[in-house]
């Protein structure tokens, strides 16, 4: 919240995007907000010419699993081309400038621990050392972006750090993952849809701690380097789905007395479906000195909350095309 030096915002706003998110800061004299795509060349260079930024952090992904199987090319144009066209913009930027930022400078391209693939029960959480096996369109085409990234650093020397972070929730979360999917379906008294039996485990990390992280690599971070960001904190879905639905029974009583677990509907599978994400982070704990701060518990209920308390919010993602509320059965599509 305490924004100290200038930052600036890219982001063409799809689907997911939501100026409200960010209003805020809308008369906050060190932010400034552009809307373009990080593919847009021209536009973005000019906007590295005219703001000169220390640093990069390219958040800009398509992100969900589901969406990347119903359709894959999205995912590829926008993670892997659209990468592309920000690292050749970045890597032109950098080369001209002067010694001393151009020895500073960081481009940080945020991954994900699903680029890794799925872990059995007793394997080892992945550590910065794993093979990449990526599963789902979506995985592969962020594999193919972090592929892209290292061979900046290894042809060109440009500097940048690749992140892999585990599942994130939090507030603000478009409603089609797991955790506010499930939260405002039951709020609307409609099926919580569990994908086969629900007994895949994700490894919980609040957006907080995962924005910490960021920042703590922005300022002690080695270029050329990977850090693996997770949150000890393996559930399974089923597991998070009723929970949810016991703090929702507390907090909202649902108005016909019943229990929000009554909406648990077991559908098809998801093809594909990884079953375990676990990731280790000692790396970023030890030489960054980096740890999760908030306890899940902590976190959903006030995730759980927010939600609730935001109903605003929802509404106007409701009334833009929202889909999420569908039935989400493969053998429906
Ligand atoms: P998701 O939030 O889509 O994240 P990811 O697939 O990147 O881990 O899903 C988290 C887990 O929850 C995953 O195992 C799929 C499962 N899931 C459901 O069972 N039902 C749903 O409606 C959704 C969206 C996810």
């Amino acid at each position: 919240d305490n924004i100290d030096e200038k930052l600036i915002n890219i982001d063409c706003l799809t689907y997911a995007g939501n100026s409200d998110n960010l209003k805020n800061y809308e008369s906050n004299k060190h932010y400034t907000f552009y809307n373009n795509r990080i593919g847009d060349e021209k536009n973005v260079s000019q906007i590295f010419l005219n703001e000169k930024p220390r640093a990069i952090i390219n958040f800009a992904a398509e992100s969900h699993v589901d969406r990347s199987i119903l359709g894959p090319e999205e995912f590829f144009k926008t993670n892997v081309m659209e990468t592309l066209s920000l690292l050749t913009v970045s890597k032109n930027y950098v080369s001209n400038l002067e010694a001393d930022k151009k020895n500073k400078f960081k481009f940080i391209h945020i991954s994900t621990d699903e680029v890794f693939g799925s872990l059995s029960a007793q394997e080892q959480p992945f550590n910065e050392n794993n093979q990449y096996k990526p599963n789902s369109p979506y995985a592969a085409s962020k594999a193919a972006s972090d592929h892209l990234v290292r061979s900046y650093f290894k042809t060109y020397g440009f500097p940048c750090i690749i992140s892999h972070c585990s599942n994130n929730y939090g507030p603000y979360q478009y409603p089609e993952k797991l955790i506010p999917l499930m939260i405002i379906n039951a709020i609307n008294s409609i099926k919580l849809p569990i994908y086969g039996k629900g007994d895949q485990i994700r490894d919980w990390l609040h957006v907080s701690d995962h924005c910490e992280a960021i920042k703590t690599i922005l300022e002690k971070g080695q270029v050329f380097e990977t850090y693996n960001i997770g949150g000890s904190n393996e559930i399974k879905n089923i597991d998070i789905v009723k929970t949810i639905c016991d703090e929702l029974d507390a907090l909202l009583p649902h108005p016909e007395g019943r229990s929000y677990s009554d909406f648990i509907s077991f559908v098809s599978d998801r093809p594909g479906h990884d079953k375990r994400y676990a990731i280790d982070s000692t790396k970023i704990q030890e030489k960054l000195n980096w740890r999760p701060k908030i306890s899940f518990k902590k976190g959903i209920t006030d995730t759980i909350k927010w939600y609730l308390e935001n109903s605003e919010w929802l509404h106007k993602i409701k009334n833009k095309n929202y889909d999420g509320w569908v039935n989400k059965n493969y053998n429906n599509r």
